[in-house]
């Protein structure tokens, strides 16, 4: 008798698990009850179903909130992120920084497709970064304006990745804030980029832009 499903997503990996209890009845003929006795009340069967066929996500836990996810963007089939670039605020002499805005990633297929997920609003254009040839990106750390005891909080303030190499590439991002921990990492890589993002609110809003980035893993049999 199947008595309850229910799914939920756990972070900070963000798969969505699905638990079946399935409850098997004391009630019944004799020999069905001699059966069930073998078998502990219940039975939990729990059945992991990882977005984006089966990646993994990696996340970070010093990310903000402000604003929504946008949309899952990766790389085409058999290519993962070797660079990125980022535009900034950089430090900008007004009240209302907003410092990091977007992050672009480059494919390694050989259109060099880009992946922005959710665009920032403005900023300047920092150098890409790349990773020494024939490596590729595998985690990542954030910096961080912790909202709440800032007047002008700015939320995401520089990314930093490391490379398959064990090599890390970073660029000039802002200076406030503090580096949170590494990421775990995508053995064969990062395929696929979602930003969260903070529209612009105009003068009477504390805007942050980026708030907080999630990456997720290339299939291994991609490579
Ligand atoms: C990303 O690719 C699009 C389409 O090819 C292009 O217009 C855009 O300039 C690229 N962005 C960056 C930052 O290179
Ligand atoms: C602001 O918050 C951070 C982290 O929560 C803390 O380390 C820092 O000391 C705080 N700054 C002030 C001025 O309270």
């Amino acid at each position: 008798m199947l008595t309850s499903f229910s799914c939920w997503f756990v972070e900070p990996s963000a798969r969505l698990v699905c638990t079946i209890l399935i409850s098997l009845s004391n009630s019944g003929n004799n020999i069905q009850s001699a059966t069930m006795k073998n078998v502990v009340g219940y039975l939990a069967l729990f059945v992991f179903i990882g977005l984006a066929n089966g990646q993994e996500v990696i996340t970070v836990t010093n990310g903000e909130t402000d604003g929504r996810w946008g949309p899952l963007e990766t790389c085409p089939s058999g290519s993962r992120a070797i660079s990125y670039q980022t535009q900034n605020e950089i430090d900008a002499p007004v009240v209302d920084d907003s410092a990091m805005n977007t992050l672009v990633l480059f494919c390694d297929d050989p259109l060099q497709t880009n992946l922005t997920s959710t665009p920032g609003y403005t900023g300047n254009w920092q150098n890409v970064q790349n990773c020494p040839f024939g490596a590729y990106m595998k985690s990542f750390q954030l910096r961080v304006s912790p909202a709440g005891n800032m007047t002008d909080n700015t939320a995401v303030n520089n990314i930093r990745f490391m490379c398959s190499n064990d090599r890390d590439i970073s660029g000039i991002g802002n200076r406030e804030g503090y580096w949170g921990e590494y990421s775990a990492e995508c053995p064969e890589g990062i395929c696929g980029l979602e930003t969260r993002v903070r529209p612009d609110g105009g003068l009477l809003v504390d805007n942050t832009a980026l708030n907080d980035v999630r990456f997720t893993c290339c299939a291994a049999a991609e490579f």
